[in-house]
């Protein structure tokens, strides 16, 4: 069973494959934005206490569950309780939740492909006369499921771990040097003053959720994407080292991504809560000022498509292995099934960014735009509350001794490590997320 499931050749392979998963747009595209929404600086501080605090510990027992069972979220949690437990529930949102994602997460990375060559064939369009065309929208959106569908059918392993092997490092060093460019425009340091000095004044209690949020959808956490790829480690692999190297380089990235923005946005005199076009308005912007911009746009655009690949693979990959898993049907047919229905869940969002008046205008939740509410609903609050349920799971049900048994395999965690641990597992992170939840419908107000 094991052997036809695969498995990670190596800890640096699996490092990469789930840094991989967790560095995409997330922490290039949405990170900024929501920082920017979010006042800033005092926004950084509340996501970099959410990563270390809740999302770390967390990550931990997403990794546990899926080693223990070498199986997708349902499964895995099947594994221990059995088939007619309620708590697969927990593993099936996130198996929907992956569908979710994917569905709107694409329309974005289908941008990111059309911004690769925008310079080229339509010099003279700006963000929202590209994506408010559904001729072009809609075609770069198709093309990224096929993609992804592509990297699932031909087995992860080989391909996204050679690839990300050589491309995470190159573009490291193409974001240090657009930062070097934005931190050097005139009018950069009220950029950095925004990013560095925090206002506590705007913080309210949706701040912490947007923040929390974020850092779940920044490590791919809440939906199992960590358990499945958890499920494909050996009982030798140090889940310890390897989970927090993914977390540090995923938390490496979103903060550069600020550097990278902020300085650029107010020396071009842009607001920093612009909104889910930050990104695609303000780089091109720097990159037209650098010498060779075209090239650097274009290779930037290169990498943060294979940025967002990576990343798409993750997702379908969670629904792909539940298929597989649990109704024995074969990669191929998984992968397209779940392929096309995303496509079908995601045409809304593909033309709520300027095609349709209404799906670009409706709001929910105080979220415009179709594909804004869908980001909210699915990569937000679905993620807390799946991680939610998964952290009472194996922190009470599953229980912090078998788990920290698994967590111990391949590791040196003393003792009093998975104790301490189990207090995060068991009572730090299952509380304060439902506190936050309970805010986000209202109970408080
Ligand atoms: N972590 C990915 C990103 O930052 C998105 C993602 C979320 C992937 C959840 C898998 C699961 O872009």
């Amino acid at each position: 069973m094991e052997q036809a499931r695969g498995q990670w050749g190596s800890s640096v392979g699996f490092i990469l494959a789930a840094a991989g998963s967790a560095i995409g747009l997330g922490n290039i595209w949405r990170f900024p934005y929501v920082t920017g929404e979010n006042g800033g600086a005092a926004f950084l501080i509340l996501y970099l206490l959410c990563v270390i605090l809740i999302c770390l510990p967390y990550l931990f027992a997403e990794l546990v569950l899926g080693r223990h069972s070498h199986k997708n979220p349902v499964g895995a949690i099947e594994a221990i309780r059995g088939k007619g437990s309620p708590w697969v529930w927990a593993g099936a949102l996130g198996v929907i939740t992956g569908v979710g994602i994917l569905s709107y997460y694409a329309v974005i990375a289908g941008w990111t492909v059309g911004f690769i060559f925008k310079d080229f064939i339509a010099p003279h369009l700006d963000f929202a006369g590209f994506t408010g065309n559904p001729l072009v929208s809609i075609p770069l959106f198709a093309l990224f499921i096929v993609l992804t569908v592509g990297v699932v059918l031909g087995g992860v392993e080989s391909g996204i771990e050679r690839t990300a092997k050589v491309l995470m490092p190159v573009l490291l060093v193409l974001m240090l040097l657009v930062i070097i460019r934005g931190l050097t425009l005139p009018g950069a340091k009220a950029g950095l003053e925004f990013y560095l000095k925090p206002d506590f004044s705007q913080v309210t209690s949706k701040t912490v959720l947007t923040a929390l949020g974020q850092a779940f959808f920044s490590l791919s956490l809440g939906m199992g994407a960590m358990i499945t790829y958890g499920s494909y480690l050996p009982k030798t692999a140090n889940l310890r080292t390897s989970g927090a190297f993914v977390a540090f380089f995923d938390t490496l990235i979103a903060v550069m991504a600020g550097f990278m923005i902020f300085p650029a946005v107010f020396a071009m005199g842009a607001r920093p809560d612009a909104g889910p076009s930050l990104v695609f308005v303000v780089l091109p912007q720097v990159f037209a000022s650098m010498p060779m911009g075209h090239l650097v746009s274009m290779v930037f655009f290169i990498l943060l498509t294979i940025a967002a690949l990576t990343s798409t693979v993750s997702l379908l990959e969670v629904v792909v292995a539940y298929f597989v898993d649990e109704r024995l049907w074969s990669r191929k047919k998984s992968a397209w099934t779940v392929g096309v229905v995303t496509f079908v869940v995601g045409l809304p969002s593909a033309l709520s960014a300027g095609a349709s008046g209404s799906l670009t205008h409706m709001t929910f939740l105080g979220k415009e735009g179709f594909l804004g509410i869908m980001d909210y609903l699915w990569g937000n609050i679905s993620l807390a509350l799946g991680a939610l349920l998964l952290s009472i799971f194996v922190g009470w049900v599953w229980g912090v001794k078998q788990a920290g048994e698994e967590l111990k395999l391949g590791s040196t965690i003393t003792d009093s490590g998975v104790r301490l641990w189990g207090i995060f597992i068991r009572y730090i992170a299952p509380v304060v997320i439902f506190i936050v939840l309970l805010d986000v419908f209202g109970v408080f107000d």
